[in-house]
């Protein structure tokens, strides 16, 4: 018997088209990186047997509660905190927002922030009185510029640990010493920094401090924000007694449970072989870096020079449509950022790049390359042959940079 005439011209068109199935590699890890093997492990075990409430008395309640206890001595211990000082959230921007309407939101508060901070950040504190500062043109913030931004009504001020386009470091000890001299409460999103670069909250002085689960190995949909010990956090979220009656829901178990392995990973990873992986993927993203500037000319690093986490590095090629660039390198294979994730698609340049003083055109010719656990020195070298060839293609459709 025929098959319907639909399927038969599909076919025929299908017979057509040949399939080249490309090789694909992924360089925006920065965006979101893969769960990871060793939390797979622990995790699917609970989400298949460890279904209790973690708020239920009987003997599932109190298997989850234990698994989420077991958990939240993970994070604080990559945090250098105390169990009791981390509360699970759903991610790192509910934790951005908790910090700043939990600490700032309060009557006549004012809030200190920069230009480069995460949107999770800025939307925050464009709720509320606020004063940006200014980043300088290495992407790091002038610890100065933040004492002089603060008022007697500030609360709290908030700086992200790294920048997630462009990695750099930011001095963050620096500006907790100046936020106890004014005794205002000083929140860092550590979402690029957690297990990137070791973390300990009290060396770094900080109130308030936050990871996402799904830059570091673990699944979308889960976070914590460090809270220490003393400071009055309002809860933005109201319904049950959860995580100390800061943040109301039923705990996501098999979520926090994969963030708390994928947290003692790091731990691993930075103390017993010494930053093993960390250092490997630094080597790499050197070799991408060094390679792309000896081989393509007019090309740049922004934010060079400054300290920047090892997996990260965001480079100008000048003459050159930072997304028509990146659609080259995907239909290669390769898979990198024009900004930020939640950003793209809007024909908008990267606020960040703005921020440190780039152009329009200077931002919009600027990538985003981030490393993880997959990559290889091979696809580096292929990635780099890839960018060779698109970028020469692309420069000679470039009327302004014949
Ligand atoms: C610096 C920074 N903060 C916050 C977030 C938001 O985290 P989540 O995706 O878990 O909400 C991101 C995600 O890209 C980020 O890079």
């Amino acid at each position: 018997m025929l098959a319907p005439l639909h399927n038969r011209v599909a076919d025929k068109i299908a017979d057509k088209i040949i399939v080249k199935a490309v090789q694909r590699f992924y360089f925006d890890h920065n965006a979101t990186t893969p769960v990871s093997p060793e939390v797979l492990d622990a995790i699917l075990p609970v989400m298949t047997e460890v279904y209790g409430n973690a708020s239920s008395i009987h003997h599932f309640g109190q298997t989850a509660r234990k698994m989420l206890d077991a958990a939240r001595k993970q994070v604080a211990g990559m945090l250098g905190a105390e169990p009791q000082e981390i509360v699970f959230t759903s991610g790192g921007t509910e934790a951005d927002n908790l910090a700043i309407f939990g600490v700032g939101s309060r009557r006549g508060c004012h809030v200190v922030t920069t230009t480069f901070e995460h949107p999770a950040v800025l939307g925050a504190a464009g709720q509320l009185d606020h004063t940006l500062v200014p980043v300088d043109g290495s992407g790091i913030v002038d610890p100065d510029a933040i004492r002089r931004a603060l008022r007697p009504e500030t609360k709290v001020i908030s700086v992200m640990h790294a920048n997630n386009e462009l990695g750099t470091i930011q001095p963050i000890a620096e500006i907790a010493r100046i936020a106890a001299e004014a005794g205002v409460a000083l929140h860092s999103d550590g979402v690029q920094s957690a297990g990137k670069i070791p973390v300990n909250v009290a060396e770094l002085g900080v109130g308030l401090y936050t990871i996402s689960g799904h830059k570091i190995g673990a699944p979308k949909g889960v976070g914590a924000l460090y809270v220490r010990k003393r400071i009055a956090l309002k809860p933005m979220m109201f319904g049950g007694r959860h995580e100390r009656e800061r943040r109301a829901g039923t705990e996501n178990v098999a979520g926090i449970v994969a963030l708390g392995r994928a947290a003692e990973w790091a731990l691993e990873q930075m103390g017993e072989h010494a930053d093993a992986e960390n250092r490997r993927q630094g080597a790499l993203r050197d070799h991408l870096e060094q390679s792309i500037l000896d081989r393509i000319p007019d090309t740049r690093v922004n934010g060079a020079g400054s300290p920047r986490v090892p997996n990260t590095t965001n480079i100008r090629f000048d003459g050159i449509d930072s997304d028509a660039l990146l659609i080259a390198l995907d239909l290669k294979g390769f898979a990198v950022s024009s900004g930020a994730a939640c950003s793209s698609g809007a024909p908008e340049p990267s606020h960040v790049l703005l921020a440190m003083g780039l152009s329009r055109l200077e931002a919009r010719s600027s990538i985003r390359f981030s490393l993880g656990r997959s990559n290889t020195i091979g696809q580096v070298d292929a990635l780099v042959e890839a960018l060779v060839d698109s970028v020469v293609h692309l420069r000679k459709l470039a009327p302004a940079y014949a």
